[in-house]
C-alpha cells in the first residue's frame, strides 16, 4: 500500500515547530468517535490536522509539541494497552507503540492528561491550538489553563497568548510534497478505475445505487477504507441537484447519469466527476452541453500554472460556458454583458474548483491580502465546471430541460503547468461511447 512515510511526519512537525514563537506549546486533539446510533459507531476517521502531524490512527489522543524542550519536543497522550478492550475492539499502540512506531519522544496515558498537561503548559508564553473547531477540547484547554492560574500565588506562570494554529498548519498543508502527490495519484488511480467500472455497468433499468455499488467495490478492492465524501450518483433530473445524495432512483433510457465520487487513501482525497448517457449514446442536446463543459475544463487547465492566480481558471470556464450558452440559444445577449450581470449563474452556479488534499475541500487561503492567491508548485486543486439546466426552467426549449453535466479532475501545479492526476477515466464523447459499447458487447 502506498502511504506517507514516517520520516515525513517528523519533517512536518519540525517545520511547524520552526515557525512557532520561542517558548510556546502546540496542543491538538484526535478526532472524537462519532456515534451513529445507540452503540454503533461511525467508521473512525482521524482529524486531518492531527493525522498530518502524527499519522497516529487512534481516537482519544492528544499531540503536544514543545519546540526546544530538552527532554523531547513531541509528546503524545494516548490510550493505554488493555488486553480486554483489545480483544473486543482491536489493537492499541499504547505508550510504547507511540514512541516505537510513531516517533513520539515521550508518551503518556490519556487518562493522566489532566495531571500532566498543566505542568507542561506552565511557564510557556504562548499556546497554539485549533481554537473554535472543537468546543469540548477548547473547554478542557481552559480548564488546564485555570489550574495554572489557580496556582499563580505560588509562582505558577500561566500563558498569556492563545493563537489559532490553523494559519501555520493549513498553509503547510496547501503545499503537497512528493510523497503526498504519490498518495494522491494512487487515490486518483483507484477512483478512475471505479468510474470506468460504473460506466461499463451502466444500463437502463438499474438504479443509481447499482452504480454506487460498482464504485464502492473498486474503492475497497484498491485498499481505500472509504469514499472521501458521500458519493453522488445522480441520473436524469437529479443531475441538476449539486450535492444529490439519495442515490436510489431508476436509471432511465435516454437519461444522463452524473457521478461525483472519489476514494481516500491514507487520509488523502480524490474527487472525480464524470457524466455519461445511461444507455451509452449521447443525444444531440446532451452532447452539445457535454462538449461545452469539456471545452470549459480544457480552457481552465490552460490557466493553471505557477504565477497564474487562483481565479483565472474559474474566469476561463465562465467565459467559455457563457459564450457557448449564447451559441446554443440558452442565453441571449452579449457575452461580456452576460458575464458582468452573472446571467450564466442560472446554469453554472458554483466555482470551477477548490483546494484538494486530506480534506476534499482542503484547507488553505484562496485570497492573501485581499488578492486572489497566486498558484505555486505543489498546490493541488480540482477543475470542475458544470452546466445544470433546471427541469423547471421555462425560459429554455423543453429539449434542454433536466440536463446536468459536470466534469471534474484533480490536478497538481507543476513547474510547467499542471499534472492531471485523474486522467485515467475516458472523457471525450467518442471515448465514453466506445468504452460503453465495448462493455455491452462483452456482456452480450
Ligand atoms: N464532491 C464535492 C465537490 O466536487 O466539490
Ligand atoms: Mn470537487
Ligand atoms: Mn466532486
Amino acid at each position: 500500500m502506498i502511504h506517507i512515510p514516517k520520516t515525513e511526519y517528523s519533517r512536518r512537525r519540525k517545520a511547524l515547530m520552526a515557525q512557532m514563537e520561542p517558548n510556546s506549546i502546540a496542543i491538538l486533539p484526535a478526532a472524537a468517535v462519532a456515534i451513529r446510533n445507540r452503540d454503533v459507531e461511525h467508521v473512525y476517521r482521524q482529524d486531518s490536522d492531527f493525522q498530518y502531524l502524527s499519522g497516529f490512527p487512534e481516537p482519544q489522543a492528544v499531540i503536544v509539541l514543545m519546540p526546544g524542550r530538552e527532554h523531547g519536543e513531541y509528546l503524545l497522550f494516548c490510550r493505554e494497552r488493555n488486553a480486554e478492550r483489545e480483544l473486543w475492539d482491536g489493537l492499541r499502540a499504547g505508550q510504547e507503540g507511540a514512541i516505537r512506531d510513531y516517533g513520539a519522544d515521550d508518551a503518556f496515558p490519556i487518562t493522566d492528561i489532566d495531571d500532566i498537561l498543566p505542568g507542561l503548559i506552565e511557564g510557556r508564553d504562548r499556546v497554539y491550538s485549533a481554537m473554535g473547531s472543537n468546543p469540548e477540547f477548547d473547554r478542557h484547554l481552559m480548564e488546564w489553563i485555570n489550574v495554572i492560574r489557580s496556582k499563580a500565588h505560588l509562582g505558577a506562570q500561566p500563558p498569556n497568548e492563545f493563537v489559532a494554529l490553523d494559519h501555520l498548519l493549513h498553509d503547510m498543508r496547501l503545499y503537497k510534497s512528493a510523497a503526498e502527490v504519490k498518495v494522491m495519484r494512487e487515490a486518483a488511480r483507484i477512483s478512475a478505475q471505479a468510474h470506468i467500472r460504473a460506466m461499463q455497468a451502466s444500463r437502463p433499468g438499474l438504479h443509481e445505487f447499482s452504480l454506487e455499488a460498482e464504485l464502492d467495490y473498486e474503492f475497497r478492492k484498491g485498499g481505500a477504507k472509504m469514499p472521501a465524501y458521500g458519493s453522488i450518483v445522480a441520473a436524469g433530473r437529479n443531475s441538476c441537484i449539486l450535492h444529490y445524495q439519495q442515490n436510489d432512483a431508476l436509471l432511465k433510457d435516454g437519461d444522463l447519469v452524473l457521478i461525483d465520487a472519489g476514494c481516500e487513501i491514507d487520509c488523502y482525497a480524490s474527487d472525480i466527476t464524470r457524466t455519461w448517457p445511461v444507455n451509452g449514446k449521447f443525444s444531440p442536446e446532451q452532447k452539445a452541453i457535454y462538449e461545452l463543459v469539456l471545452a470549459a475544463q480544457e480552457a481552465a487547465f490552460a490557466e493553471i500554472a505557477p504565477n497564474k492566480h487562483w481565479n483565472q481558471a474559474h474566469e476561463a470556464t465562465v467565459r467559455v460556458i457563457t459564450a457557448g450558452l449564447v451559441r446554443l440559444g440558452l442565453l441571449e445577449g452579449g457575452v461580456d454583458e452576460l458575464i458582468a450581470s452573472e446571467a450564466y449563474k442560472a446554469f453554472y452556479m458554483h466555482r470551477a474548483g477548490h483546494w484538494l488534499g486530506m480534506d476534499v475541500h482542503d484547507v488553505g487561503e484562496y485570497k492573501v491580502g485581499g488578492e486572489w492567491r497566486v498558484l505555486e508548485v505543489g498546490m493541488a486543486l480540482t477543475v470542475e465546471p458544470g452546466i445544470y439546466i433546471s427541469p423547471d426552467n421555462q425560459q429554455v426549449a423543453k429539449k434542454w430541460r433536466g440536463i446536468g453535466v459536470r466534469i471534474e479532475d484533480d490536478v497538481v501545479v507543476t513547474k510547467q503547468g499542471c499534472e492531471i492526476l485523474t486522467g485515467g477515466v475516458p472523457k471525450s464523447v467518442a471515448e465514453i461511447e466506445a468504452l460503453m459499447a465495448a462493455a455491452r458487447v462483452q456482456a452480450s
